[in-house]
């Protein structure tokens, strides 16, 4: 069977899972603003920087007794911070269903030398979450971004908890409801849901995590990028806008443009609902084909940021070739880059649904993805 060429394309073809889309306003004359050549310790500077700090309170809603710190190196910088300066202090608990949970709990059993209990699932499921220990201190992933398994909600970490819980949300946050009161620590970077610029993560940490900080000094030596606090004391300077080292005032100005639009769309339910309408879309898609499937085995803790798909057809033999040859001809018609599985995930293809796509944009490839299926049927 073949399937004709689609009458359409998106307009936009850009599906990676990070750096994500830009949102559909963003021009880079739109940063002409920025306080380019000018120190990020004058007040400009600062000032541009407490204001990407204290929008994105207001827009993810975190509350007012909670820090927020602009920190080197992405969404990885800021987990590493966290993972080096808290952990130690009691028992911890790893919960690992795709790759970079997995990095994480290497780091902390294996350069951290922690004796940790490492909970792990396979790709499309959860780990039992009902069997987590909260007097430990919990490392996990709100949305696995390279399975598309996310946690369905909070509901499994109690309020009353003696451990911290330690959340990369990079592909959650502005894109999924957290709930601040039961995530001590959560990290983010620009350069996923609201498709701002790598190189920048943001920590945020509850009061219970400063009061981790304030009393407890990790073993191991702390390079100055991870040293959040002097003399027993948190430096506060971090969470209002002192970054511990030279940021991209480029960088930050886009930050703050994304935030401008994501408030002019609706804020976080105005994006929460853009990511879903995207996923639904993918979802309803693969429901109505007997050749493609969604990764997530359980529906409640399917993502609607990166979307996990995987080829079921039984004439396919080699399904790590015929994703692949798939995600190319979709790359080389310019309709969908970057959609290809992850290295180390299972063969397929991943599409970012994040509220910058347009759901216009997920509609137009859907139909190409047919197409491009059937070509790679028949060429087989
Ligand atoms: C769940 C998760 N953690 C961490 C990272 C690393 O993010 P970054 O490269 O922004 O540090 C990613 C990137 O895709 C991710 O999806």
């Amino acid at each position: 069977m073949v399937t004709e060429t689609p009458a359409t394309r998106p307009v936009n073809p850009r599906f990676s899972s990070g750096p994500c889309a830009k949102n559909p306003t963003f021009s880079l004359d739109k940063l002409s603003d920025a306080a380019l050549g000018r120190s990020h310790r004058a007040p400009i500077g600062k000032e541009k920087l407490k204001a990407a700090i204290e929008e994105t309170r207001e827009i993810l809603g975190v509350p007012a007794d909670y820090k927020i710190g602009i920190v080197p190196a992405s969404d990885t910088g800021a987990v590493e911070m966290a993972l080096w300066s808290l952990l130690g202090a009691r028992g911890v608990e790893m919960l690992v269903w795709e790759s970079f949970g997995a990095g994480w709990a290497t780091d902390v059993t294996k350069q951290l030398k922690l004796n940790a209990v490492v909970k792990t699932a396979a790709y499309g499921a959860l780990p039992d979450l009902a069997s987590v220990d909260f007097t430990n201190d919990v490392v996990f992933t709100w949305n696995g971004t390279t399975s598309g398994v996310r946690v369905p909600d909070g509901n499994w970490i109690p309020a009353d908890r003696a451990g911290l819980t330690i959340c990369d949300a990079t592909s959650a946050a502005f894109a999924q409801d957290l709930p601040w009161d039961k995530l001590d620590v959560t990290t983010f970077s620009w350069q996923k849901v609201l498709g701002g610029e790598a190189a920048h993560g943001m920590l945020i940490l509850s009061p219970r995590a400063v009061a981790r900080l304030e009393s407890y000094t990790p073993p191991w030596p702390l390079p100055k990028i991870f040293r959040m606090t002097k003399a027993g004391k948190l430096i506060e300077g971090i969470f209002t806008g002192a970054t511990i080292n030279t940021p991209s005032m480029l960088a930050v100005e886009d930050y703050l443009k994304a935030l401008e639009w994501a408030r002019s769309i609706g804020g976080l339910k105005g994006m929460m609902a853009r990511a879903d309408a995207n996923a639904k879309a993918v979802f309803d898609f693969c429901d109505a084909k007997p050749w493609i499937a969604n990764l997530a085995e359980d529906p409640a803790t399917r993502s609607n940021t990166s979307v996990c798909l995987k080829f079921t057809d039984p004439r396919i033999t080699d399904g790590a070739a015929f994703a692949k040859a798939v995600a190319r001809r979709l790359d080389a018609e310019g309709v969908a880059h970057d959609i290809g599985a992850y290295r180390d995930a299972p063969a397929g293809l991943r599409i970012w649904c994040g509220g910058t796509v347009e759901t216009s944009d997920v509609e137009a490839l859907l139909p190409w993805l047919d197409w491009a299926f059937n070509a790679e049927i028949e060429a087989r």
